[in-house]
């Protein structure tokens, strides 16, 4: 089955168990997803009642798309992501994303646990994405263009919206939660970073370094949708400390983290309206 038969697939398989049209598309990444449950939930679809979709093998990763509201806004909320480093496509790992946009979901708002390449950033603090570096994963849209999502050469100059990024700046500033802003670096993982890369990745611009995000917004930007993420920073990346990394521990960081972080994107949400 080519990319369009299985997006089709799965789209009607979605509307057979719902008609909900959400207006914000939430991707929530590791550690974070348990709060899916706090929102006014209208009805929950599991991954794999999908045929043709992937499904997470991940710890900390649940698999399943969560449709309702956040004071009165329609979301769907992904509550956990696949990866790449899975062993998915590109196509296949993008393919939810697309999903969400047929949906009627014209807002993304993305989020992931990163290892903290700037040197002021610590375990626990959010950065928000102001541009990424996606050039060391295979490009999502590369083969056959989709012409009816988006065109065949789409402009990446402003993947992350600038009044989105202005409205969770604004937010963060009424809930008094400190945000810092940067540049995010894709890696296909699932290895974590030498050291020695993690300084390449500094010398190239990237603040935080993660395994996701980055190749889910080029998919999102072909097909039209406003961007905007956030990472929480669950580690200073490889070298930057001389502690080693587990996921683990990605995950307990992200958790302590994850009240917080509920705040804002619950805020955001409610400000973007
Ligand atoms: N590197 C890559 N991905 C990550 C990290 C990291 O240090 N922390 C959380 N996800």
């Amino acid at each position: 089955m080519n990319t369009q038969e299985t997006i089709d697939k799965c789209y009607n398989i979605i509307r057979s168990k719902t008609d909900f049209v959400p207006s914000v598309a939430i991707v929530l990444g590791s550690g974070l997803g348990k709060h899916a449950t706090d929102i006014d939930i209208v009805e929950t679809i599991d991954y794999k009642d999908i045929e043709g979709f992937p499904v997470s093998t991940v710890k900390g990763h649940e698999g399943r798309f969560v449709f309702g509201y956040i004071e009165q806004v329609p979301v769907v909320l992904m509550q956990g992501r696949v990866h790449y480093y899975e062993g998915y496509s590109m196509e296949e790992v993008v393919l939810p994303i697309r999903l969400m946009r047929m949906m009627g979901a014209k807002t993304l708002l993305l989020t992931n646990a990163a290892g903290g390449i700037n040197p002021a950033f610590a375990a626990g603090d959010f950065m928000l994405i102001r541009d990424h570096i996606a050039s060391f994963v295979p490009n999502p849209l590369l083969g056959k263009n989709i012409d009816r999502l988006g065109e065949r050469f789409p402009d990446m100059s402003n993947v992350y919206d600038n009044n989105l990024c202005d409205i969770i700046k604004n937010t963060a500033k009424e809930l008094d939660i400190p945000l810092h802003e940067g540049v995010y670096i894709q890696f296909t993982g699932p290895s974590y970073e030498t050291p020695t890369e993690v300084r390449m990745a500094k010398i190239l611009g990237a603040d935080a370094v993660g395994m996701s995000t980055a190749c889910e917004a080029i998919a999102a930007k072909h097909a039209g949708m406003k961007i905007c993420a956030i990472s929480c920073i669950s580690n200073p990346a490889s070298g930057v400390t001389t502690e080693e990394l587990s996921h683990a521990d990605v995950i307990v960081a992200t958790d302590k983290s994850s009240m917080n972080f509920k705040r804002l994107v619950f805020e955001v949400v409610k400000n973007i309206g």
